[in-house]
């Protein structure tokens, strides 16, 4: 995809050990179709393996131990080398530690974690001792959206691999490396390039605006659009444009109070909104979704402000009570 070339995702990685989904991720980075880069390698330990193989590929690499700091501090500190490297993501590849829910929810949507076991089985530690007591057929890894809750979050891929009868956990776990140095590029590239990915980008949007009160979707010129009110009379309150009339972005065109307020969003925040083609001309404005960093609330809160500006009063009213609640 054009805009995806354009931009590579910058992450951190942060390690505690040998690093060697870290080094995984920094060669698949270096291949032709990778959508992201690696801009810092940070550890809680100060000669973990990984640092040193970071620095000979002139990565930049970061360690601060986290004896004698609260949780909150430390994670401020690594969060902080993060920030300073410019990450947009933090990619979590044997990090062991447990991250404070401040920390976690700073991040949330942009921290990945890999986890050597077939989630949800097996959280926490020793997956491959824990699977082979209990005589499972296959063990394996799974990388998850961090939350809050340890191993917790929504699994985006996983690495099915075979338990030999006479396995180790040190034999099972060497075998479930190789499936992560696989998995882990393919699903952090998949991660941050949906967010440059129309079908991603229409469902989001199709959740949010038919997550409101008595909306359907129709085409409207070919494009995805959502009205509220009956399938007989209902108004259009949003339209999905995919890089239409030659502009370069994914958008959602929503309804503006006045040109005048179209006018100065476009003007002042260029990164965010533009004028469309057309339906610029009555009061449409395009918020732009293929960019990295777009706030789903933002985009949340303008679909139901364009909702409201066409819904059926009865229905508006019914949100105004709630509000007052
Ligand atoms: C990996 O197997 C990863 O799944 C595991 O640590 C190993 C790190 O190896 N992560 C966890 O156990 C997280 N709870 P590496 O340093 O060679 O990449």
């Amino acid at each position: 995809m054009a805009e995806n070339s354009r931009h590579k995702a910058k992450i951190a990685v942060f390690i505690s050990g040998a690093g060697t989904n870290m080094a995984a991720l920094l060669f698949a980075s270096r291949l032709p179709d990778a959508a992201f880069e690696i801009v810092l390698v940070a550890s809680n330990v100060r000669d973990a393996g990984g640092l040193a193989l970071a620095r000979l590929e002139g990565i930049e690499t970061f360690a601060h131990p986290h004896k004698g700091m609260t949780r909150e501090d430390h994670d401020a500190v690594m969060e902080s080398a993060a920030q300073q490297a410019g990450a947009e993501f933090i990619v979590l590849a044997g990090y062991m530690r447990i991250l404070s829910d401040a920390f976690v929810n700073r991040w949330q949507g942009r921290m990945l974690n890999i986890h050597p076991s077939l989630l949800p089985k097996y959280k926490g530690l020793d997956t491959f001792a824990r699977a082979i007591a209990a005589g499972d057929s296959h063990a394996g890894s799974s990388v998850h959206i961090v939350t809050p809750e340890l191993d917790a979050g929504e699994v985006l891929a996983q690495s099915v691999v075979a338990i030999a009868p006479d396995d180790t956990p040190e034999t099972l776990g060497e075998r479930v490396k190789l499936a992560e140095h696989q998995l882990y590029p393919r699903a952090v590239n998949e991660y941050v390039s949906r967010g440059f990915d129309p079908a991603f980008l229409l469902g989001r949007i199709r959740k949010l605006a038919l997550g409101l009160p008595e909306t359907h979707e129709r085409e409207s010129h070919g494009s995805p659009g959502f009205r509220v009110g009956s399938e007989k009379s209902g108004k259009f309150f949003a339209h999905f444009s995919d890089q239409h009339h030659g502009t370069p972005h994914i958008a959602v065109l929503v309804k503006t109070s006045s040109m005048d307020e179209l006018l100065s969003l476009v003007e002042t925040q260029p990164e965010v909104y533009f004028k469309p083609a057309y339906y610029g001309a009555s009061g449409w404005i395009g918020l732009i979704l293929n960019r990295p960093g777009v706030d789903w609330d933002h985009v949340g809160e303008w679909l139901e402000r364009s909702w409201r500006a066409v819904a059926p009063k009865r229905l508006t009213r019914m949100m105004d009570i709630e509000d007052e609640f």
